[in-house]
């Protein structure tokens, strides 16, 4: 097996992860920095590790720009325990209420998990227009003094991404950045919490990034079961139970990549941008083949959604992208055809290959 075994993968999570990264992971694998064993042999508590978590620590606020104002933590649960967790954790009171923008199928299941923790307001849903589009803030229905303001920066099944995030005069706003945290620079001082499974942008399936405004930490109840209580986390350094040691080990080294080869988060961010609309620029061009499933302005630079004229059509082109080597297009069930999940660590070789490819099957099938 070489690296010219590989294919071009657009799946849209478990995601591809950066080459020099999967080659750094094979070369360390068996005896990681001479400690005699793999990463994944090493007690959690050894220093070897400590100093690895340490180093996923800085690397992520090195990143996003923070400092001592917010804790990072490494949890397990997937996003989807943040559903949970987050309005056990940060509502106060049985009066407190919290608002959800609803923009798409994560934040929809969200939307409904909170309900069940609390007093949880509509805030705006796109549910209509099958979340194709996006609210302006003034398009928001808040109540007096939310205990926070929910939505997800990026739909990854629907491919609707925010430019900005949402105004909500001085509510903490909380962010699912599951499918773009580190694709971007984001500004930390308006969010109390932005947390990410890492399988898309920052690693493997298996962590749970959350990036919690310290004072917001005073809000959890004393009563919450441990695992459920932001500050336990805290209080013990990410390790209440054992953490997914191997995957906190490759965010460290993504955070690298992305610093040292990368150059940050503004490239990175213009690299992605140069990327979607490679691809943005065929739907445009190809319409009458091509159908874009987000609204122009709000089209994701991550997860390009769109849609082919018939099923038979789509069926064709996922298997001819798979005959040379373009995986993983299937669109979600949800909103069907094609998505093409375009990650930091998918290349923009990949993508014009992509490109290349959409160019084609229209010459050939329209
Ligand atoms: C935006 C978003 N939020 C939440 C989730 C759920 O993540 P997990 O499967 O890690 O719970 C996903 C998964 O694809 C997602 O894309």
């Amino acid at each position: 097996m070489t690296t010219a075994d590989r294919t071009y993968n657009f799946s849209a999570g478990p995601a591809t992860i950066p080459l020099k990264v999967l080659q750094q992971i094979q070369q360390e694998l068996l005896n990681f920095k001479g400690c005699g064993a793999s990463i994944m042999e090493i007690s959690h508590r050894s220093a070897t590790f400590i100093e690895v978590l340490d180093s996923a620590r800085a690397g992520i606020k090195q990143l996003l720009e923070i400092d001592d104002s917010h804790e990072v933590l490494f949890l397990q649960g997937g996003s989807r325990l943040q559903f949970s967790m987050i309005p056990m954790n940060l509502l106060r009171s049985a009066e407190d209420r919290a608002a959800y923008i609803v923009s798409g199928t994560w934040s929809q299941k969200a939307y409904d998990e909170a309900s069940g923790a609390g007093n949880i307001d509509l805030a705006w849903s796109g549910k209509m227009s099958n979340f194709n589009t996006l609210p302006a803030s003034s398009d928001l229905s808040l109540s007096d003094d939310p205990a926070f303001l929910y939505y997800a920066s990026n739909e990854t099944i629907h491919g609707v991404q925010f430019k900005e995030p949402p105004e909500a005069n001085n509510t903490a706003l909380v962010c699912d950045a599951s499918s773009d945290f580190l694709s971007r620079p984001i500004d930390m001082q308006r969010h109390g919490i932005v947390y990410a499974c890492a399988q898309k942008n920052a690693g493997p399936a298996g962590v749970t990034i959350v990036v919690i405004r310290k004072d917001l930490l005073d809000r959890s109840k004393a009563n919450l079961p441990g695992y459920l209580n932001f500050k336990t986390h805290v209080e013990q350094n990410s390790m209440f139970n054992t953490p997914p040691t191997f995957g906190i080990y490759v965010i460290d080294l993504i955070c690298q990549w992305l610093i040292n080869d990368m150059g940050g988060l503004k490239q990175i961010a213009e690299y992605n941008l140069t990327k979607a609309n490679l691809i943005y620029e065929i739907i445009d061009q190809c319409s009458d083949m091509y159908r874009g499933h987000a609204e122009h302005e709000h089209r994701s630079k991550m997860n390009i959604s769109f849609n082919l004229t018939s099923d038979e059509l789509t069926a064709k082109f996922l298997r001819e992208a798979g005959q040379q080597g373009l995986n993983s297009l299937k669109g979600h069930r949800s909103v069907g055809g094609i998505r093409a999940s375009i990650y930091n660590a998918m290349s923009q070789e990949g993508v014009l290959a992509l490109r290349d490819f959409m160019k084609s099957f229209y010459t050939q099938n329209s």
